[in-house]
Order: C-alpha cells, then sequence, then structure tokens
C-alpha cells in the first residue's frame, strides 16, 4: 500500500512536471533583428546581453523585451550598412564579415570575435569597428575561424579554424570531404603571440578553457568527439580524447566548471532526421545531464547551449527563424528548459 502511494505520488509528480514544462506562464524568448544566423552568444561583465554574431557580419546585443537585439559591432572594416544589413549570403562574407565565436575578458570588458573571413578581432565595452589581432599562424592564414573562449584569469584566448583548406563558403565540402586540418589555437595579449596547440583537428567548432585554467576542450564536429588539452600539470601540451559524441559544436563552461555542448545526433535510418542534443559534462568528460531538443528545434541542428544566471539558451544557426532562446519555466527554483517549437515560429520568425 505505501508502496502504491509513493509510486502514485511519482506519477503525480511526473505529471505536473510535464504540465509546468508545457505552460508558457515564464516563458520568453529572444528574437534576431533584420538578421538570421546567430552561432554563439556571450554576456558581458554586469551580466547584460546576449551577445551574437549573425550572418550579415554584425555582433548584435540584447537590450532587453523592449527593445530587442541592437547593433553593437562588426569586424570587417570593408562592411556598409547598404551591402550587408539582413544579408545571408556568404559569397559577401569577405566584405561583410562573419562573426562566429565570441567571448568577453572579463578584465578588461573587451569582447574577442571569431570572424570566418577577418580572423581573430576585439572590441572595447562601446563596441564599433572591432580591432584585428590576427589572421594567421605558423602552417598559414586563418581560413575559418569558429570557436572561442577566454581564460579572464590569464587573460589567455582559445580559438579555433576549422580548416585549413575549406573557408566557410565551402561548408558542404568541408563536412563532407573528411578534412582533417583544423587547429586549436591560443593568443597571449601581453605578447600578441598566436600559438598552434593542436592541429589535423576534423572541424573543430567549439572551444572552452576549465575553471582553473589547466586545460581547454575542443570538439571534432565530423571527428564525434572532445578532446582535452593539457596547458599545465604533468601532461601539459599533451591532447586525449575524453568523450565520444554525435557532431558536437560549442562548448560552453557553467558556473560549477561543468560544460555544456552543443550535439546533433544525424540519422539516415528510417528517414533522414537530426536530433539536437545538450549534453552537460564534468571535467573528466562524464555525461552528467543531455536534454533533447528534437521537440523544439526538430529536424534542425543546433550549435550551443549555454547556461547563464540559472536559465538555459539555445542557439540554433538555422535561416528564418529564432536563433536564441531564453525559454525557461520556474519549478522549485530551478529554470527548466521548456520552449515550444510552434510558439518560436510564431513569435521569432
Ligand atoms: C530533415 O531534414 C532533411 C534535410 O533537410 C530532410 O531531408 C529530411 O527529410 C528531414 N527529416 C524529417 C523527419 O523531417
Ligand atoms: C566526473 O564524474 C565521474 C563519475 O561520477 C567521477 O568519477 C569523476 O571523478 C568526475 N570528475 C570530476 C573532475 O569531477
Amino acid at each position: 500500500m505505501v508502496k502504491t502511494m509513493t509510486k502514485l505520488i511519482h506519477v503525480i509528480l511526473i505529471f505536473s512536471l510535464a504540465y509546468v514544462v508545457r505552460s508558457d506562464r515564464t516563458l520568453n524568448t529572444f528574437k534576431i533583428l533584420h538578421a538570421s544566423g546567430p552561432e554563439a552568444i556571450a554576456f558581458d561583465l554586469t551580466g547584460q546581453g546576449p551577445y551574437t554574431g549573425v550572418s550579415d557580419g554584425r555582433v548584435l546585443k540584447y537590450e532587453g523585451p523592449g527593445i530587442g537585439f541592437v547593433e553593437f559591432a562588426h569586424a570587417s572594416p570593408l562592411r556598409t550598412k547598404e551591402k550587408c544589413d539582413g544579408t545571408d549570403d556568404p559569397n559577401l562574407g569577405p566584405i561583410c564579415g562573419r562573426p562566429f565565436g565570441v567571448g568577453f575578458n572579463y578584465r578588461t570588458g573587451e569582447l574577442y570575435i571569431a570572424d570566418a573571413f577577418f580572423g581573430l578581432c576585439k572590441v572595447g565595452p562601446d563596441g564599433g569597428l572591432a580591432e584585428q589581432l590576427a589572421t594567421s599562424a605558423e602552417g598559414g592564414p586563418f581560413k575559418w575561424l569558429d570557436g572561442l573562449d577566454v581564460d579572464s584569469t590569464t587573460e589567455m584566448v582559445y580559438f579555433t579554424d576549422i580548416s585549413t583548406k575549406y573557408t566557410f563558403r565551402e561548408l558542404p565540402q568541408a563536412l563532407s570531404s573528411g578534412d582533417s586540418t583544423g587547429r586549436l589555437m591560443s593568443y597571449n595579449p601581453k605578447t600578441k603571440e598566436v600559438q598552434v596547440l593542436l592541429s589535423g583537428l576534423q572541424i573543430p567548432g567549439g572551444t572552452g578553457v576549465s575553471r582553473d585554467g589547466s586545460f581547454v576542450l575542443v570538439s571534432e564536429y565530423t571527428g564525434h568527439r572532445i578532446l582535452k588539452y593539457w596547458l599545465k600539470g604533468p601532461k601539459a601540451n599533451t591532447a586525449e580524447a575524453i568523450l565520444s559524441i554525435h557532431r558536437p559544436d560549442n562548448i560552453k563552461r557553467t558556473l560549477l566548471g561543468d560544460f555544456w555542448i552543443g550535439a546533433n545526433i544525424i540519422m539516415q535510418q528510417p528517414a533522414p532526421n537530426t536530433i539536437p542534443q545538450g549534453v552537460r559534462i564534468n571535467e573528466s568528460g562524464k555525461v552528467l545531464e543531455t536534454i533533447n531538443l528534437d521537440g523544439i528545434f526538430r529536424n534542425e541542428t543546433i550549435a550551443e547551449v549555454q547556461e547563464f544566471a540559472g536559465s538555459y539558451y539555445v542557439v540554433s544557426i538555422r535561416r528564418n527563424s529564432v536563433g536564441i532562446c531564453k525559454c525557461f519555466v520556474e519549478e522549485n527554483g530551478r529554470k527548466l528548459l521548456g520552449i515550444r517549437y510552434d510558439w518560436i515560429k510564431e513569435n521569432c520568425s
């Protein structure tokens, strides 16, 4: 009897939770203005944002529900509003720029940008045209910078170059060719030195540095794994694979030191389909939590899941739809992901 009661209570709990998740009582969502294709987000020192790079070359800043996204910065000195605003044509990238990875140095308030066409750049707290810091490393010019993270303690910047063969304009070839010329690099703002930490990577989409700065993680999108590169300690300058995972993209550290990975299971059978997932791992690569996002993003890939101030942010680069969502419901003080696809379609096209 007691057992049955307990079971019953469990069932009720599960149902009420499901109900809460589906209600849009505290549902909140962000919209991209006149542009599409956000790939990564960052929050500034005072918790404002998110900031995100979009496909027309701008970095936008979210200014709150009444205002939405406003223009903040861009990396291309050639960019004109007439030619670029609102475009999602990759062929205009060499003129408009294409910011992917974004991350703040919390000591200086500067925003670092990994731009696919203009290399590693940074911009001050007032935004505007970013300063170009590096466009090449040992072994050649950057073809397509993508992932980025800043260690605000040491001020070191970690970033990825997807390939030394393909640019963003050759995305399909880069994905289908089995390319393994990607690199993980670091930039030291004190010496302005760019260092190649790892080469021979298979489409390294994201990177995240550990809380104590002893290692950096890098994802291999087509290599289906997460590598850990040691920066300090007995294993310094060596790498090891810590997790096999389908199509991992950006890696974002949580306050506690875990990492969220935006990942995508791509299936061919019975029909082609993508299941986007947020996967949280600890520093050893042990999976702690997996959230399936197919109820929300259906058959679309996601690039990033980020936890900030108790909420989840999911970033999808897909076109003509919302890119960033801050969508949650409160449940016992914890904010749970609960975004409804149809709601997004209606409100954020
Ligand atoms: C998912 O998208 C792919 C590519 O656009 C398409 O071929 C496939 O039919 C879609 N699958 C489903 C289940 O909608
Ligand atoms: C990660 O989780 C595993 C399994 O719970 C545990 O053995 C390991 O110590 C954890 N690693 C860290 C760095 O917390």
